[in-house]
């Protein structure tokens, strides 16, 4: 899988380097991990640094459009007109949304209030109510460079219950997020993120999950948050990925909408929460690249 390079050819990351000077010592460490019998990412799943300065102007479009719906969102609202305010933000910053027509999708934004688990698509006849716990979902392309994340809203006067849910899954993310380092696997996130869920009584989805972004919408790695410490593809610094969990207040079991294919039910009607943040990992650690 990772073609040999003489040690004095440039590297393979474009830094204008001789090999030995910069990737090499990298690759040795991955090829005997990989013979240790984990999974590790292929070279170009891991970001150069003028990738990663590209992708992070498409990620300050996708916060900003994120900042701008949360300082519009409110009951009342159809989730039409979420969907219009991304289209708006997005576009006025040079940037396209990269749900839209993305596989069919038909919208610029998945909206998913209560116990719709993810990729809600907007629509005029659905009205934002008090007590809603709604989750907005942005992505953005931007001069070819993909960047996700979402967030929770409260709308108006919510439940201890649904607020819970909500707080606790910020939470997972978090204590996910801290154990993203270099050379620790994805499964240490999980269970991280699937332990403190459980903790709190809630269920993790198992079917969906977060992936490796940047060059395109979706890249390789799937992200679960159910697998087991240990397991899954090695943090090898440059590995760019979202974390997203889908925390249910009930049992773990969703389905898809028959008719629109898309929207993502939690079986027994419980309440759904997710916050989404787009990480890279780093030779210290991780950084957080939208939120
Ligand atoms: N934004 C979602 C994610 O976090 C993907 C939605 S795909 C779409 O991966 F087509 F529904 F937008
Ligand atoms: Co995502």
């Amino acid at each position: 899988m990772y073609k040999k390079l003489d040690r004095n050819e440039p590297c393979w990351c474009g830094c204008g380097k001789k090999y030995k000077k910069c990737h090499e010592a990298f690759d040795e460490k991955l090829i005997r991990l990989e013979h240790e019998g984990y999974i590790i990412p292929s070279r170009d799943i891991i970001k150069t640094p003028e990738q990663i300065e590209k992708i992070k102007e498409s990620c300050k479009i996708n916060i900003e459009v994120l900042d701008y719906v949360a300082e519009h969102i409110k009951a009342g609202m159809t989730t039409e007109d979420i969907d219009k305010l991304v289209y708006e933000k997005t576009t006025q910053m040079g940037g396209i949304p990269a749900p839209l027509n993305y596989e069919g999708y038909p919208k610029s934004v998945c909206v998913s209030i209560d116990d719709v688990v993810c990729h809600g698509i907007p629509c005029d006849e659905e009205i934002l109510q008090d007590g809603d716990i709604v989750n907005v979902d942005c992505s953005t392309e931007y001069k070819g460079y993909f960047s996700d994340s979402s967030r929770m809203f409260c709308i108006g006067d919510v439940s201890p219950e649904k607020r819970k849910l909500v707080e606790v899954t910020k939470e997972c993310v978090q204590r996910g997020l801290e154990k993203v380092k270099p050379w620790a696997t994805l499964g240490d996130m999980a269970q991280a993120i699937n332990d403190y869920a459980k903790e709190n009584g809630y269920s993790v989805v198992r079917e969906i999950g977060g992936h490796g972004i940047g060059l395109e919408f979706h890249e390789d790695p799937f992200v679960s948050y159910v697998s087991k410490a240990g397991t899954d593809m090695v943090m090898a610094p440059g590995l760019m990925f979202t974390i997203e969990p889908m925390v249910n207040a009930g049992k773990a079991d969703v389905f898809v909408d028959e008719d629109d294919d898309w929207t993502v039910f939690t079986q027994d009607g419980s309440p759904s929460a997710q916050w989404e943040i787009m990480v890279l990992v780093t030779e210290e650690g991780y950084e957080v690249l939208c939120y």
